[in-house]
């Protein structure tokens, strides 16, 4: 444990593992909790974060923070609760997930990469328009472009009732009506203001990239993985 202050043993024991105060309470009473070698039953004994404090013989540590990528798929919110709607949350299967926030939300008919994280300072960086982290796209448009749009994302866009023009933008014709896009902002339905001002509309959206992390081609739609510590030191966080 970190440094020296003292605590509930259940508070301390559900802090870091997945269990309820109350589950911890009847693991105390059952004698699977041991402070620094000896069985403690009873669940608000102080403790000290530096004790060592085990479960069924497993010493117990401080959760370090924690990196994921998910494939979003269409129909899934980013948000942590939504009435109406599955999120992507609901896709992570992880302990304290109550702990983990979305960095850098999509649009409900988006998919394709989101990153999801409990360290605020990194997640920071991707959100933060002072970071300019730039995020790649593959639009599927309802008309077909031509060539001129190119040198008009460059520039950068008017939307519609916004006092600036986008950040210039780089606009990768693949076929006549399916692009490439990448911006370096975070507006509210960016990609799709920015076609809808040169009369075309968005059908598919799907994010490829966010910094230097690419959406793995082996995850499927809907599943999630760790990222690795390059991609984490990608993004400018202290590895864990
Ligand atoms: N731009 C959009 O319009 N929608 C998204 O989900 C992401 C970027």
């Amino acid at each position: 444990m970190a440094n020296n202050k003292t605590l509930r043993l259940d508070k301390l024991v559900s802090q870091v593992t997945d269990l309820s105060r109350a589950e911890v309470k009847r693991a105390a009473r059952q004698g699977r909790i041991s402070v620094n070698g000896e069985v403690i039953s009873d669940p608000a004994q102080k403790v000290l974060e530096s004790d060592t404090v085990t479960l069924d013989g497993d010493a117990l540590h401080e959760p370090g923070p924690r990196y994921f990528m998910l494939n979003k798929p269409l129909g899934y919110v980013c948000a942590t609760k939504d009435g109406e709607h599955p999120t992507v949350l609901d896709l992570i299967d992880e302990p304290n997930k109550q702990k983990l926030h979305i960095a850098g939300r999509l649009d409900i008919d988006t998919t394709g990469l989101v990153l999801i994280t409990d360290d605020g300072q990194w997640s920071h960086r991707i959100t933060s328009p002072r970071h300019h982290c730039e995020k790649t796209y593959y639009a599927l448009l309802a008309e077909g472009i031509d060539d001129s749009a190119i040198e008009k994302f460059a520039k950068g866009i008017w939307l519609n009732n916004e006092k600036k023009r986008t950040k210039p933008a780089k606009l990768e014709i693949l076929y006549r009506n399916e692009v490439r896009i990448t911006i370096s902002e975070g507006r509210y339905h960016q990609v799709k203001r920015m076609f809808a001002a040169l009369d075309n509309r968005v059908l598919e959206l799907h994010r490829e990239r966010v910094g230097d992390i690419v959406l793995d081609e082996d995850l499927p739609e809907g599943e999630y993985r760790a990222l690795t510590s390059e991609e984490i030191a990608g993004m400018g966080a202290q590895e864990s």
